[in-house]
């Protein structure tokens, strides 16, 4: 039973995971580029910049693997067997080759994982300052999206040439009043919120509840996609001029055509009076996020097992199981992908976990060494996480699982008690 499971999961996912980009890349030129890896080692100090090379930006684009979970990135989606989500929704829309049993087991797992937005049109959108930002230190902006954009190694010069690549004609957002909006009225604003339809999709924290009015008039599982990946509006101000919001309230479609939102239908002076409620509502600060309660470690008996069934085995080993020669590599946090470098952790077995990572020097080191709090690196990695939750900066550990929900209060109690407890076996 065991053995066939693996098997099918091997086939389904781990093993089909990573990959070398280089290797299929469609432009010669690419090559030029320089590696993504090697460019996180040095952001450009900010009194020196150099225009920003949107040319550049398109194969990092590509180094970095943004096709493996995006669509609309200008490059053709990675293979079925490496994207992200559309294997996952793949699996959810039942389309996906394995056994029955296999894809119900499965289904509860991937659910929350098979949906991203697509980057089509991000510059008739956002600015390219927003997009900068967000590219270096991302934050949740979807609350009914489980899937997070991950904190990739990416260095300030990366982050600014891929911006000028998504966002290639910039209009910066007008500090102070915009024209655009002269005489509109902010109450009216609300009102149209309010009664359009619109809360049936977003929230907008910081501002009196948005009440969830009925649905629009749409296909139910369209209806379920624009859900999930409707933005909090609180953040919009931050990503979008008005110039830019009014012409997407007039016809999203006609600036994303694969936008799940549908047509407001609004007049102008409609369209005028919402957009400047959304970009100039008084907003309150976002509400802390609780601080993990952290449990102190068990007394019984951790094994090894335990462990595995509930964390290594069923988040962690998608991107850090064995490489296999004959079906792909290790996933991105073994071999590398997504920009990283190999690190070479293999959480799939028992001597897996033991045999450590590969540090920046490329040396192997320990996940069980403490820090100077005395906390194994294991842990902090887990920790890691939730800082990155509530918008902190990390330092040099990075968050596990990568861009993933943060693992509850008692999977990070077992897996601190196991190595607490020497790793039995
Ligand atoms: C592992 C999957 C994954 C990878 C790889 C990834 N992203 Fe994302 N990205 C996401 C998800 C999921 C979101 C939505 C997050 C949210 O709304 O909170 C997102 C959001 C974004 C957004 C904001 C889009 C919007 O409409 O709000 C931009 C821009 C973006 N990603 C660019 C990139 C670029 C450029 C790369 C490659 C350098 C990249 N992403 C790689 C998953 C990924
Ligand atoms: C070929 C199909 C396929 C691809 C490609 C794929 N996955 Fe998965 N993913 C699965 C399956 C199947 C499961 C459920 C495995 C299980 O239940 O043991 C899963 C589960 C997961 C989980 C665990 C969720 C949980 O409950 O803890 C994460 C995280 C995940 N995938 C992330 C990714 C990321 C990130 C990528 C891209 C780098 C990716 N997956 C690519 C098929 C795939
Ligand atoms: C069916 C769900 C749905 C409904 C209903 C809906 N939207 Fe949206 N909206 C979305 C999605 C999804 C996006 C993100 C665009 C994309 O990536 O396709 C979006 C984007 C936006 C944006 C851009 C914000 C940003 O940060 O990117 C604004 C502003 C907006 N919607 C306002 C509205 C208003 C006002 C209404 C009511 C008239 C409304 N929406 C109704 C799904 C919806
Ligand atoms: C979506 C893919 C993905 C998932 C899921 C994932 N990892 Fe990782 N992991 C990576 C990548 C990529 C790296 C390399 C990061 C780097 O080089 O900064 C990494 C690195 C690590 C490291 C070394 C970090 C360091 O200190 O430098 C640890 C420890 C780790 N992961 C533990 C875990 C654990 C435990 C889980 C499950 C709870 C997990 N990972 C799930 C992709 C993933």
């Amino acid at each position: 039973m065991r053995s066939i499971r693996a098997l099918v999961l091997v086939l389904a996912a781990a093993a089909v995971l990573a990959g070398c980009p280089s290797k299929s890349n469609p432009d010669p030129a690419a090559k030029n580029a320089g590696p993504a890896v090697l460019a996180s080692a040095a952001p450009t100090p900010v009194s020196a910049e150099p225009a920003p090379n949107p040319a550049r930006g398109k194969h990092l684009v590509f180094d970095y693997q943004c096709n493996r979970c995006h669509d609309g990135t200008g490059h053709p989606a990675a293979a079925d067997n490496k994207h992200c989500v559309h294997c996952h929704s793949k699996i959810m829309d039942d389309k996906f080759e394995a056994p029955a049993a296999s894809i119900a087991r499965w289904k509860p797992r991937v659910k929350e994982l098979a949906a991203a937005p697509s980057l089509e049109a991000t510059g008739k959108r956002f600015s390219r300052k927003w997009v900068t930002s967000y590219l270096l230190l991302p934050t949740d902006l979807r609350p009914h999206l489980h899937q997070f954009m991950p904190r990739l190694a990416m260095s300030l010069a990366d982050a600014r040439d891929i911006a000028a690549y998504l966002v290639p004609e910039d209009d910066p957002a007008p500090a102070g009043a915009s024209p655009e909006l002269a005489g509109a009225d902010l109450g009216k604003g609300r009102q149209l919120l309010e009664t359009k339809g619109c809360g049936s999709c977003h929230v907008f924290t910081g501002v009196a509840a948005v009440p969830s009015s009925a649905p629009p008039a749409m296909d139910g599982k369209r209806f379920d996609l624009g859900r999930r990946l409707a933005p909090d509006l609180r953040f919009a101000r931050d990503r979008m001029s008005a110039a830019k919001m009014i012409a997407w309230l007039e016809d999203p479609q006609a600036i994303k055509g694969d936008t799940p939102m549908p047509k407001p239908g609004l007049s102008k002076a409609e369209v005028k009076d919402l957009a400047a409620y959304i970009l100039g509502a008084e907003i309150s600060p976002p509400p802390a996020k609780a601080k993990l309660a952290r449990l102190p470690v068990l007394a019984r008996k951790v094994t090894f097992k335990e462990v595995d069934e509930k964390v290594f085995h069923r988040t962690c080993w998608h991107c850090h199981s064995e490489p296999d020669y004959a079906i792909g590599d290790g996933g991105p946090g073994n071999s590398g992908g997504l920009g990283f470098k190999p690190r070479g952790l293999n959480l799939s077995d028992y001597n897996g976990v033991a045999a450590g990572y590969l540090d920046d020097k490329g040396e192997r080191a320990s996940v069980f060494i403490k820090d100077e709090g005395d906390v194994p690196r294991l842990v902090k990695a887990l920790l890691a996480r939730h800082d990155e939750e509530s918008g902190a900066e990390t330092g040099p550990v990075r968050g596990m699982p990568l861009g993933y929900e943060p693992l509850s209060a008692e999977d990070i109690q077992l897996v601190e008690s196991w190595v607490a407890q020497g790793r039995p076996r």
